[in-house]
């Protein structure tokens, strides 16, 4: 009996969360909302499938159901329980910016040996320490261009506010750009913060607290693609 219970107890918390696990329903899903049809060994195969708008992959029948909670492999997008970031991929991030929606233009990449998991501190870890939260292929790209230019930082941006500016600890971490509007075009200029302070792209305040976007274990930081310093 207490076999039994461990067993369903197991499948009640793991069944779940499943990313990436062949199901009964021949399915397999990658996201909230992806998933792949199974192959006869049971393993996830062929073409990527999206659930229609307002329907999430689920573990049974139908596939795709309109009901939120029975949604399976539901790590992917969503923000830490802090707002600081959510894991858009086994290896990729993305910036919450202080909401409970990723920002859809600041992320990052954890790099070939490391993983995102949304409970991580510094974002990125070992996989032999750290579960994968979004278990979909991600695709880490940090050889692109970087920008350097406040107010081509802000016109990619589009949106007035204080936001990060980079991840080398000792200097960009501690900086931010200011972005601002004047005659409806965009304008921007990095500001450093006082004394030993970094920012904070949450609070968006200066802070003493080291910050997760500037570990170790995270190899970039992005916008739009393109390299922060
Ligand atoms: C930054 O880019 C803007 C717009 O492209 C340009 O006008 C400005 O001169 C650049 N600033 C620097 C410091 O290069």
């Amino acid at each position: 009996m207490l076999r039994l219970l461990i067993v369903l107890g197991f499948c009640i918390l793991g069944c779940r969360a499943a990313c990436n696990t062949c199901n009964a329903n021949g399915v397999s899903c990658i996201s909230e909302t992806e998933f792949q049809f199974c192959s006869s060994a049971s393993d996830p195969i062929g073409t990527l499938y999206t659930c229609p708008t307002g329907y999430y992959c689920t573990e049974s029948t139908p596939i795709c159901s309109s009901v939120a909670s029975s949604a399976g492999c539901t790590g992917c997008n969503k923000c830490s329980s802090d707002n600081r970031f959510a894991c858009t991929s086994r290896n990729t991030f993305a910036l919450c910016l202080g909401t409970s929606t990723p920002s859809s233009s600041i992320g990052g990449s954890c790099g070939t040996n490391n993983v995102c998991n949304v409970g991580n501190p510094n974002i990125c870890g070992s996989p032999a320490t750290y579960a994968v939260t979004c278990s979909r292929s991600g695709t880490p790209d940090c050889d692109t261009t970087a920008i350097k230019n406040a107010t081509e930082y802000c016109q990619t941006i589009q949106t007035a506010g204080k936001y990060p500016y980079g991840r080398i600890t000792s200097t960009t971490c501690r900086q931010y750009v200011n972005c601002y509007t004047a005659a409806g075009i965009f304008y921007g200029n990095v500001y450093t913060c006082p004394g030993l302070t970094y920012f904070d792209s949450t609070s968006k305040l200066c802070t003493t607290q080291t910050q997760a976007r500037c570990s170790d274990t995270v190899s970039c930081l992005t916008l739009n693609a393109r390299l922060l310093p």
